[in-house]
């Protein structure tokens, strides 16, 4: 069949219509629940995200809830989710629309590309879900199954391959449910055109006209060239611990996990005497050491290849840049990444 005649836009509308999901970000078009929802979806998968989004909507049920947002019960709400820069730009922008736009936010592409942490993907969500705006959605789950319809092998890592495929697929755009139909591709691409494993092509509106299916190269595109091997850090995690206390230490304001709490740790693997060599920097006159293990937390630029020890101590020691806190209170009350997790469950 000729694909440009062929209905993609009616074949893929019906399919969504009878297949979609139910999601709490598809009860409505809210533009603040689909954008909070957009950018929690950014990195992290619906299943996920799920009880996530519910909590936080209740925690800030509008814009200007958010704006106001207490930065440690925003922390707090986005642990485990990862990537926390995506929190805090979501505080920053809120409070952009309080200020420029009057709480409202804006139903207009460029105005949202302005908002901190929305890019072109995001903003072609917003706007088409919540405003109808006939603009292309295009992330890459999209690209995966665009690639995959149009036998097309560029490189889905590099922008350019991104903005083409956008310009490409935005004349199939409907006026009439534009929102609708990025949803549907990205639907397509979560449940029917699958990233690892056999696609389920014949329960895809597109088999009949689809490169890949057609050419039985559904395994070989999309064309991803190789990234850069990522960056390994080793490091010694420090379970500082009293009966029941344990020291946190604030990260730096700037970089990777930014502004959060986290256990003392130390760059390279330490052996037990460059550990006991740390506590004597620090002043610590310990009461038994023991070994707590091994954790490794993957970031999409470095991996931390992490070795924990547990100091114990009658009291705390006052030590610059060290909160003590309560054991229990880490889980609760301290937004703790969770590369630390297998450390903090020890306590
Ligand atoms: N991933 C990104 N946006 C999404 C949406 N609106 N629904 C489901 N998954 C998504």
């Amino acid at each position: 069949m000729n694909k440009e005649r062929y209905d993609l836009t009616g074949s893929l509308l019906h399919w969504y219509d009878y297949n979609k999901r139910i999601l709490p970000w598809r009860e409505n078009k809210d533009p603040y629940r689909i954008w909070v929802s957009e950018i929690m979806l950014q990195q992290t998968r619906v299943e996920a995200v799920k009880p996530y989004f519910d909590r936080f909507m209740e925690a800030f049920p509008q814009v200007s809830d958010l704006a106001q947002a207490d930065d440690e019960r925003l922390m707090k709400l986005w642990e485990g989710l990862g990537y926390y820069n995506r929190a805090r730009n979501l505080k920053a922008a809120a409070q952009k629309v309080m200020e420029e736009y009057d709480g409202e936010i804006p139903a207009d592409y460029d105005a949202l590309l302005s908002l901190n942490g929305i890019g072109a993907y995001t903003a072609g969500a917003i706007g088409s879900i919540a405003f109808d705006l006939q603009v292309p959605a295009v992330d890459g789950n999209v690209m995966r199954v665009l690639a995959r319809l149009w036998g097309d092998d560029s490189d889905i890592l590099k922008e350019k391959t991104k903005r083409k495929m956008g310009e490409r697929i935005r004349r199939y755009i409907p006026k009439e449910r534009p929102g609708d139909f990025n949803q549907a591709l990205i639907e397509l691409g979560a449940i029917v055109c699958i990233p690892n494993g056999k696609p389920l092509c014949d329960q895809c509106p597109w088999d009949t006209v689809c490169r890949a299916y057609k050419e039985d190269k559904t395994d070989l595109l999309p064309v991803r060239k190789p990234k850069k091997a990522r960056r390994i850090e080793h490091k010694t995690i420090f379970l500082l611990e009293t009966q029941d206390k344990v020291a946190l230490h604030k990260r730096a304001e700037r970089g990777l996990l930014a502004g959060l709490w986290e256990f003392p740790n130390i760059p390279g693997k330490l052996d037990l005497e460059d550990q006991k060599e740390q506590l004597r920097k620090w002043k610590i006159e310990e009461n038994g050491i023991e070994p707590a293990g091994k954790g490794k937390h993957i970031f999409s630029h470095v991996e931390w290849h992490m070795e924990g020890v547990r100091i114990f101590l009658e009291h705390p020691v006052s030590i610059e840049d060290f909160q003590w806190v309560r054991k229990k209170d880490v889980e609760n009350v301290y937004a703790l990444p969770s590369a630390f997790e297998i450390f903090r469950k020890l306590l």
